[in-house]
């Protein structure tokens, strides 16, 4: 077999063979296939499609290059949850205890943020002691015994992705759904869960900007995991605005805490409970959906989700004291009002340019490498279709030092627009798979 011949057939429209795939995948991930040949095979994906079983190929080839962790030790159906990435999105931490608490193991493994999407593990690091880096055995035991953990993914999970998701972000080959279906399952495959359940974003601040493409997106990859037999199903939820008002690591922390509550933003508790009852569902913890939302809504009412939350935060080592008294966190140096420029009604948000807003104010990642400030981020006070007088307070925005809060305030004011005719408030589930 050849390279040169792979490309060569792509770029002619022709469906590739699984052992042309496989072949493919291995060369490249040991070094075998060089960047440049890899390059030109990316590209023609990206021109003439991948068909579904060659997508499916590459799943499976992409998570088998790496450890294909064995979750069988923890007993019983295995939940997990993947969000396709977005600004201020903390489901994790909320859907995470919620299912728990309800019985149904969550083992997880999340990333850390980068550009301008965050990340699970920054977020649980905000608490003093948690360690994210379990051995195997400490990550099964501590399942079995209060049904979650979340772990940050470990080197060898589905590394051929990692080698061609590094090579297509400086090829201009991200945006092409077989290439992004396929690298996000191959690591959910790798992970092990039995039940998966996705939460695809559309919008300003997602790779897929209409509903239709997440939509799209949202089956690609369902068939994938149940092809592969994982019972996997999928929601499409609105990023044409941040979730939830808090953008940023302790930020997030005390509005999932929050949440936890019951005292969250509308549509952050209505992504929680829908992920949480998908996973319910799955894991034949609810008989159909209706009954799995409210279950995930008593959960949070009768302080059972809390509580466990709690458990988790201490059985890895964090100080749990912070999730009791979170005004504990240490606060930034900085504290910055925006205001509102004139009257109007909050229309269109450029969602990932808020994100990198809180970039800005060192509350992300420019660079796997960089560090993050975990009381940096931005506190929005509104919501599209909200309106505002001249003189209002819009955000709050949380820095190290003055440069970076007018640096970040000015990116902020501009990705907002205000509108002055009445905007209508859409709803954050906009399709369930
Ligand atoms: N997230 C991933 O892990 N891979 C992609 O290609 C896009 C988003």
């Amino acid at each position: 077999m050849r390279m040169y011949d792979c490309i060569s057939s792509k770029k002619a429209g022709r469906e590739l063979s699984g052992e042309e795939i496989e072949y493919i995948v291995r060369g490249f991930t040991s070094g075998e296939i060089p960047d440049y040949q890899m390059s030109a095979f990316l590209m023609a994906v990206c021109l003439k499609g991948m068909t579904e079983q060659e997508t499916l190929s590459l799943t499976m080839a992409m998570a088998k290059s790496g450890d294909m962790l064995d979750l069988s030790p923890i007993s019983g159906k295995k939940a997990d949850k993947h969000s396709t990435g977005g600004v201020g999105d903390k489901t994790t931490l909320i859907v995470g205890p919620i299912v728990a608490s309800l019985g149904v193991a969550v083992a997880k493994m999340s990333g850390r943020g980068l550009g301008h999407t965050g990340g699970t593990i920054d977020k649980l690091e905000s608490f003093p002691g948690f360690q994210t880096g379990l051995s195997e055995e400490a990550f099964f035991s501590q399942v079995n015994k209060i049904k979650l953990a979340v772990i940050a993914q470990t080197a060898n999970l589905a590394p051929a992705d990692k080698k061609i998701y590094a090579l297509r972000d400086v090829t201009a080959t991200v945006d092409n759904m077989s290439l992004i279906a396929s690298s996000i399952m191959s690591k959910k495959l790798a992970a092990g869960a039995d039940v998966i359940v996705l939460d695809v974003k559309a919008g300003s601040g997602a790779f897929m900007k209409t509903k239709e493409d997440a939509i799209a997106l949202a089956e690609m990859m369902t068939k994938i995991g149940n092809g592969a037999g994982r019972q996997t199903c999928a929601v499409v939820t609105d990023m044409s605005q941040p979730l939830g008002y808090c953008i940023g690591n302790i930020l997030e922390v005390q509005e999932a805490i929050e949440a936890l509550h019951g005292k969250g933003a509308k549509d952050l508790m209505d992504a929680s409970y829908t992920l949480a009852a998908q996973m319910l569902l799955g894991a034949g913890r609810a008989v159909d959906f209706k009954s799995g939302y409210e279950l995930a809504e008593t959960a949070v009412k009768d302080g059972s989700a809390f509580e466990k939350f709690c458990e988790f935060i201490a059985a890895q080592g964090g100080d749990v004291s912070y999730a009791r008294e979170p005004e504990k966190f240490p606060q930034a140096a900085v504290k910055r009002e925006v205001r509102a420029k004139k009257d109007g009604y909050i229309g269109a948000m450029q969602t990932e340019e808020i994100g990198l807003a809180s970039l800005v104010l060192g509350a992300g990642r420019e660079t796997k490498e960089s560090s993050v400030d975990y009381s940096a981020g931005i506190r929005m006070c509104i919501k599209t279709g909200d309106f505002v007088a001249k003189g209002d307070i819009i955000a709050l925005l949380y820095a190290g030092n003055e440069a970076k809060a007018a640096a970040a305030e000015e990116r902020f004011l501009a990705a907002i627009t205000l509108s002055e005719e009445p905007v209508e408030k859409s709803s954050h589930v906009l399709a369930i798979l």
